[in-house]
């Protein structure tokens, strides 16, 4: 390898994070909305739980881990400034209610309802300790925060335990983004790379555009590139034929649910993948926390597949900072957005949203590249066969994927 430049692991990106909102003294979920990176790094904060709840089904925050976090951090922040409770009992019984509406949130992932569980659970048993109404609603902020605290540790040792698995040098394929994004910080997908990068067993990445949504194109490809990770971006529908050619060693995907029979959903396309490596004879492995196991499900058959929007597979987004630099733009933009953002409507659907952004204009556009009302199915997840998995990578070691379930013992 020549010229290896060295990875800043500092510059990863970090997705969610409990925090103090300084303009209003409230504490909030801050998030860096993933609908508009990479060119736009807007950061929200979620100060109520229905706040939380949007981000998760517009996708702001995204991939099994992190939406874990956010569902844990989605009650705090409810508890924070929203319930009324004056009993314990009733903070109880309003958590409780909270945890069923967010777990609900998006169907894939099983670490959504688990983060959601482990903070009710966590609730209830520290109730029984006999603690006040005042001392549980400050433990479970410590422990929501402490959540995204674990989670980088696990994907730390995902990282440990499957670096050994690449020879030096190696070239990897990821689809999607399993990297810090999608968890509360370094990625699962993410920490065997950075961590084998760093071992100088890893030389460089291919990185699947992942249609609809282009988390690998927009995600990974920047979160890698910021990291100063070696990187190539592919349509989806050249991953077979670089595999063909010999130019990728092993291919390391993310997982949203595995069953007990290691069954895996992962973003669409991922099965794909699962095909063409198993007929070139190249390694295929899942990286993924413990929290991603469902032993409920015996196989992958029994997973919730999200069905998301038309609009998603009919055109694209495109969102940016408007250059308003001479005197008579600037002037109309100011008009227009007088009143607060500017919906444009263009024929054919295309649509357009102009607003004010500190000293700037911005603008989020949907435009239709499809023939209108052309019948569409756009399931966001696939399933791959425990069979043609080599191995799933997690904090506890790796596993044959038929045998997952040894991982929970
Ligand atoms: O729809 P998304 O962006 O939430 O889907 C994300 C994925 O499919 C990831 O690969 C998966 O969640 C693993 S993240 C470590």
């Amino acid at each position: 390898m020549t010229d290896r430049q060295k990875a800043d692991l500092s510059r990863i990106p970090r997705s969610i994070w409990w925090d103090i909102d300084a303009t209003n003294g409230r504490p909030g979920v801050f998030l860096l909305d993933q609908t508009r990176l990479p060119l736009v790094g807007d950061v929200l904060c979620c100060q109520k739980l229905e706040g939380v709840e949007l981000a998760i089904k517009t996708l702001a925050v995204r991939g099994a881990p992190a939406l874990g976090i956010a569902a844990a951090m989605a009650i705090a922040v409810w508890s924070e400034n929203e319930s009324t409770a004056t009993t314990v009992d009733e903070w109880l019984y309003g958590v409780d209610t909270q945890a069923a509406r967010i777990s609900l949130a998006r169907p894939t992932a099983v670490n959504l309802a688990w983060g959601a569980k482990r903070l009710k659970d966590y609730s209830h048993d520290q109730a029984l300790k006999g603690k006040s109404l005042a001392e549980l609603k400050e433990d479970i902020v410590s422990f929501a925060s402490q959540m995204a605290v674990q989670d980088e540790a696990v994907n730390r040792a995902i990282g440990e335990n499957g670096a050994p698995l690449l020879k030096k040098g190696s070239r990897v394929l990821t689809h999607c983004n399993a990297g810090s994004l999608a968890t509360a910080f370094f990625g699962t997908v993410g920490g065997v790379i950075y961590t084998a990068y760093g071992q100088e067993r890893l030389s460089h990445v291919w990185v699947d555009e992942t249609r609809p949504l282009n988390q690998g194109g927009r995600l990974t490809a920047w979160e890698l590139m910021v990291a100063g990770v070696p990187c190539t971006l592919i349509s989806d529908s050249m991953a077979a034929s670089v595999m063909q050619a010999g130019w990728v060693d092993m291919v390391l995907v993310g997982a949203d649910r595995i069953c007990a029979n290691g069954d895996v959903a992962n973003k669409i396309g991922t099965l794909m993948l699962a095909i063409a490596a198993h007929y070139y004879d190249i390694p295929f492995y899942v990286c993924a926390p413990l929290s991603t196991i469902d032993a409920s499900l015996s196989e992958g058959s029994q997973i919730p597949i999200e069905q998301r929007d038309r609009r998603e597979l009919a055109g694209f987004t495109a969102t940016g900072t408007i250059l308003a630099d001479d005197e008579t733009t600037s002037r109309a933009l100011g008009m227009l957005t007088l009143a607060g953002p500017r919906n444009i409507k263009f024929a054919h659907g295309h649509e357009m949203s102009i607003y004010r952004k500190d000293e700037a204009y911005a603008f989020d556009a949907w435009f239709m590249n499809t023939p209108p009302d052309v019948p569409i199915y756009n399931p966001a997840f696939d399933v791959t066969s425990a069979s043609l998995i080599t191995g799933i990578i997690t904090e506890a070691g790796v596993f044959p994927a038929s045998e997952i379930t040894k991982a929970l013992a």
